[in-house]
């Protein structure tokens, strides 16, 4: 029995391809799931740990060049508690191996407001924190409360709180620093009970939805629903066409450049940041741009959201790297602003 069950979660030489929504077809020489942390700390007992390895979630935000030469380790972590009740708030502790949008519904289900904005987006919960995941005005490290993460090295169990965590625009400690460090087993969320929550509705097309559906009075119900239409009318299905979201991050740039860009391109969006910096909407100078909407074999740019890079089938994930080379290249050279990658590039 034990010898059949490792072999269902350890497989060698297995096509990354149902593993990472952009649906690129690269291989890694193990991958296994492991659905508590007992079962990772076997698992990685089991490794040689000279060898790469990587964690993966739902594989929202990566793309694969070639081959990944070690193991990859899938959290399964699932369970979902509410381990604090207050009058007004509750802490909700999730899996870092639950789909993020499951844990979303639940807390619409239970009428918890605070992510009700974050919406459909891909990827897992214990993924969410990497990279501080953001949507619509709202970004997970306004309504964290503190994650569980055990270091591969020791086999600790260590609690980071919201300062330790080092959020910032799609950056998190685990991002760089940490880097591979730490599997982020349980996440802690603070939400609030509705009656007591602020609905967040003033971003984007937010309000004209609500508008057009006639609510008055959304509930959070009503606000997951319109952010759940706005980008299924604009931002691809993985499921459909392989993709990661945002493939940059927009460009945070000094105010004196925003205003030397405002002279020369009136339209271009501006969002002040702090004092001193505003950002910039990458799929804007992009469009400018011409490319979107571009289409190479099976790589290219979405029609409707050009800060996507898409997979249309069979295309390689050097192919979609060497394209956003080319947009790099081609944005400083018509702008004069670096574009950043916000995926990870493997
Ligand atoms: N725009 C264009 N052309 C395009 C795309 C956008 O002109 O092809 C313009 C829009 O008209 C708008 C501005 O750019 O004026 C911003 O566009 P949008 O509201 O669609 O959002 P975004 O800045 O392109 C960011 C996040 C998304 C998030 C949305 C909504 C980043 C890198 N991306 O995109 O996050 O869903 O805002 O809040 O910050 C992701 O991270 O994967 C992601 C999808």
């Amino acid at each position: 029995m034990i010898v059949l069950l490792h072999k269902v979660f350890l497989m060698t030489k297995t096509s990354l391809k149902p593993y990472n929504t952009f649906g690129i077809n690269a291989s890694c020489d193990r991958l296994f799931s492991f659905s508590s942390v007992d079962e990772l700390s076997e698992r990685l007992n089991e490794i040689d740990r000279q060898t790469p390895f990587l964690i993966l979630g739902g594989g929202s935000n990566v793309l694969f060049t070639e081959d990944f030469h070690g193991t990859i380790l899938r959290n399964a972590i699932k369970g979902i508690v509410v381990v604090q009740e207050k009058e007004n708030t509750v802490i909700v502790e999730a899996g870092g191996g639950m789909v993020w949008h499951e844990f979303v519904h639940w807390t619409i289900q239970n009428d918890f407001g605070g992510i009700e904005n974050l919406s459909l987006i891909p990827g897992s919960v214990g993924a969410a924190p990497m990279q501080n995941i953001g949507a619509y005005g709202v970004e997970i490290k306004d309504v964290f409360h503190s994650l569980d993460a055990y270091e591969i090295e020791t086999g600790k169990i260590r609690t980071f709180d919201l300062p330790s965590c080092q959020f910032g625009y799609r950056e998190s400690v685990f991002k760089r620093v940490l880097r591979n460090q730490f599997v982020i087993v349980k996440v802690r969320f603070e939400l609030q009970k509705s009656g007591h929550h602020r609905l967040n509705t003033s971003y984007g097309m937010i309000n004209e939805e609500l508008t057009k559906k006639g609510i008055e009075n959304p509930t959070i119900k009503d606000v997951s629903d319109a952010v759940i239409a706005i980008r299924q009318s604009k931002l691809p299905d993985p499921k459909e066409i392989g993709n990661s979201g945002s493939f940059f991050k927009n460009p945070i740039l000094p105010n004196s450049q925003i205003e030397k860009l405002k002279s020369e391109f009136p339209d271009i969006p501006v969002y002040p940041v702090d004092e001193n910096h505003s950002k910039t909407a990458a799929g804007w100078l992009i469009e400018q741009d011409g490319w979107k909407g571009y289409r190479e074999g099976d790589f290219g740019v979405h029609q409707r959201q050009a800060l996507v890079l898409v997979n249309y089938g069979q295309a390689s994930g050097k192919e979609i790297y060497d394209l956003s080379e080319r947009i790099i290249a081609s944005i400083k050279d018509k702008f004069g602003i670096e574009l950043e990658r916000e995926v990870n590039i493997y």
